[in-house]
């Protein structure tokens, strides 16, 4: 493959734009080579003054084809999950640390692939102005790639999961961040005996997440 030179997304982002304007922008990002073969890009959506805001790694196949985040079996048991804990998602606002989807074609199958470091960085400019554009009072990162992309930091889920730490370059002002696991971690135990105790302790973050906001 051709090298790409990866400038990052911010000449793309508008500035101070609102999530409207910041949603019409992303189509046209090439901040990354990630565009190339993706769909389309999958920004973030739902209520664009949240004071809850989810962060997850990076859309999947159907997220991909349909354009909106957590629409495929990881959203859905995110859903159950965020029912669970007493949240309303539709109050929400969801995006992901990288707006497009990133694979490996396996045959005809595409199969997930995790964001590169650098990735988490060429795109951090809309989740910057997401955060800006919203102004949530708690964000959830959902996983090792969407805590790097709120914190700006690498961080260890299993150490640091469940309680609310400080927002890193103060994005959303005074917002607190609680990171828990990717509901596609969760999802990968179905069926096994850890799935039980590890699908109640994303509940239990997401209650810490929500007991921020009373
Ligand atoms: N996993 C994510 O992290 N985000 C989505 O939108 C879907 C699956
Ligand atoms: Fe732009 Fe992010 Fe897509 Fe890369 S992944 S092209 S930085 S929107």
């Amino acid at each position: 493959m051709a090298e790409f030179a990866r400038p990052g997304a911010q000449e793309w982002v508008p500035d101070g734009g609102d999530v409207a304007e910041l949603r019409a922008a992303a189509p046209d990002c090439r901040g990354c080579e990630l565009y190339r073969d993706a769909t389309q890009v999958v920004f973030g959506s739902g209520t664009s003054r949240a004071r809850l805001m989810l962060v997850g790694e990076q859309p999947g196949d159907q997220e991909d084809r349909i354009g909106e985040p957590f629409v495929g079996p990881a959203g859905r048991l995110l859903g159950d999950a965020l029912g669970e804990a007493g949240i309303d998602s539709s109050a929400a606002y969801v995006t992901n640390a990288v707006k497009h989807f990133r694979f490996e074609l396996r045959g005809k199958r595409r199969l997930h692939k995790s964001p590169a470091v650098a990735h988490i960085g060429a795109c951090n400019p809309w989740l910057e102005a997401e955060l800006k554009a919203v102004g949530p009072e708690v964000v959830v990162a959902l996983g090792a790639t969407a805590a790097r992309g709120v914190l700006g930091r690498p961080a260890k889920v299993g150490a640091e999961r469940g309680r609310a730490l400080p927002d890193r370059l103060g994005a959303a002002e005074d917002a607190r961040v609680v990171l828990t696991v990717h509901p596609s971690a969760v999802l990968r135990l179905r069926g096994t005996p850890d799935f039980d105790g590890e699908f109640a302790a994303l509940i239990a973050d997401l209650r810490t997440a929500a007991a921020l906001l009373e």
